[in-house]
């Protein structure tokens, strides 16, 4: 049984890594279930382990009349606020969704409490060729990118999930009792000793189990499909003379988003500014400096961030955006309460849609089920 288990975590973990197909796929929203639009089969968290690509669809199957899929924007999303802005509404029960552009698409059934209950999908739709995109090539006459490393950008690393190790094996039977001369009581000793190596088994394969477990929960919840890495100016990259503050108006930016600046090296920068900084085109006090033309700006808190490019003049020739960047959607559970936090109140801070517990429970359920088949 330990090694059934042990076999279906890894087919699980290949499984949930996998390089996606190439071409465009048909996601069916809930899973491969012919209603998995549906309060009994959709799981909230189900879009997690999964890369929506431009020209993807998604497919939501449900019974006409009991649900509908809404595509609303993001706060309506938040609130699940049946009346708020709704941006397209489907019923026909087999309803596909093309995803047509890159970003976050918000999605619930409006009827009843159906959002309220869990029935609401947010997916992250990347660039057909996968992500990041390719950098943008050098401006022409650019100098020839210089070889020599600068120093790593003051980005945060990405997170280090530490390994779930199997447990250890278990305690070997206690050792036989000094006094063997009674043939029963070496009788009952054999006894003894063999209930006791049925008892390892059984918890070594339970530790097994446990293990699997925590090994593809770890899996669910390094894999958000929520977190975003956003390229500013989209295809157009961190250049003079275009409109970021419209660039900003067109996304939404969440904390552990990451912003990511393609320009010529050397021909542009990144400073993080300070407000005063922003005003004032200085890079005075700045809280970051990145240089190397393909910049990764991790977004880990949330609230105004102030950007402008430091090379003489950029600034002022439109190189410059701030964004605030909104707290959670939470991917796991909440937290313990913790002394109080250090960032100011964000203006947007309405209940966290906890949705990644879903997923790990379910994909935590689907293991113990599946290891008891296997098992049984
Ligand atoms: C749809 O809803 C109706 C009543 O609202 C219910 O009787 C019916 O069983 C539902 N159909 C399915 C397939 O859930
Ligand atoms: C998406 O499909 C359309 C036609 O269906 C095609 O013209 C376009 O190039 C495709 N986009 C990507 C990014 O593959
Ligand atoms: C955010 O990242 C910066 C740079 O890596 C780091 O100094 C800071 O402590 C981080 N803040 C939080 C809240 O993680
Ligand atoms: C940028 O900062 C200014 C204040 O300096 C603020 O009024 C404006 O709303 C901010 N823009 C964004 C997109 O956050
Ligand atoms: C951001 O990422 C960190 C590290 O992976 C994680 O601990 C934290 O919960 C995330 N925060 C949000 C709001 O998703």
């Amino acid at each position: 049984m330990a090694a059934s288990c042990s076999r279906l975590a890894v087919w699980l973990l290949a499984a949930a890594f996998l390089p996606p197909p190439a071409s465009a796929e048909d996601h069916m929203v809930g899973g491969s279930a012919s209603n998995g639009w549906t309060l009994t089969n959709y799981i909230i968290g189900w879009a997690e382990d999964q890369t929506f690509r431009v020209n993807d669809t998604l497919v939501f199957n449900y019974p006409a009349g009991n649900y509908t899929v809404t595509e609303v924007d993001s706060q309506t999303f938040r609130d699940c606020y049946r009346q708020g802005n709704t941006i397209a509404e489907w019923t026909t029960g087999h309803d596909v969704v093309p995803l047509d552009k890159t970003g976050r698409r918000w999605f619930f059934s409006s009827l009843d409490n159906h959002c309220d209950l869990g029935l609401k999908l947010v997916v992250n739709v990347v660039p057909a060729d996968g992500t990041p995109a390719p950098a943008a090539p050098p401006a022409p006459g650019a100098p020839t990118p210089d070889p020599v490393p600068t120093t790593p950008p003051p980005t945060a690393p990405p997170p280090v999930h530490t390994p779930v190790s199997p447990a250890p094996a278990p305690n070997a039977p206690p050792p036989p009792p000094t006094d063997s001369s009674s043939s029963d009581a070496l009788m009952n000793h054999r006894k003894i000793s063999e209930a006791v190596a049925r008892a390892a088994v059984v918890a070594g394969a339970v530790q097994a189990l446990v293990a699997g477990v925590l090994l593809i929960v770890a899996a669910v919840l390094t894999a958000p499909a929520f977190a975003a890495d956003i390229v500013v100016g989209d295809d157009q990259g961190w250049r003079p003379n275009f409109d970021y503050d419209k660039w900003v108006d067109g996304n939404e930016f969440f904390v552990n988003d990451t912003l990511v600046f393609r320009y010529a090296k050397g021909q542009h920068s990144v400073v993080q500014a300070t407000e005063a900084g922003f005003a004032a085109c200085s890079q005075a006090n700045s809280l970051g400096v990145w240089t190397s033309g393909d910049d990764r700006v991790a977004l880990n808190t949330s609230g105004q961030w102030w950007f402008l490019s430091g090379v003489n003049g950029d600034c002022s020739q439109g190189m410059k955006f701030n964004v605030t960047v909104l707290p959670e959607v939470e991917l796991s559970l909440p937290p313990a309460p913790a002394p109080a936090p250090t960032t100011p109140p964000s203006p947007d801070s309405s209940t966290p849609v906890s949705y990644a517990v879903g997923g790990a429970v379910a994909a935590a359920g689907a293991a113990v089920v599946a290891a008891a088949v296997l098992a049984f």
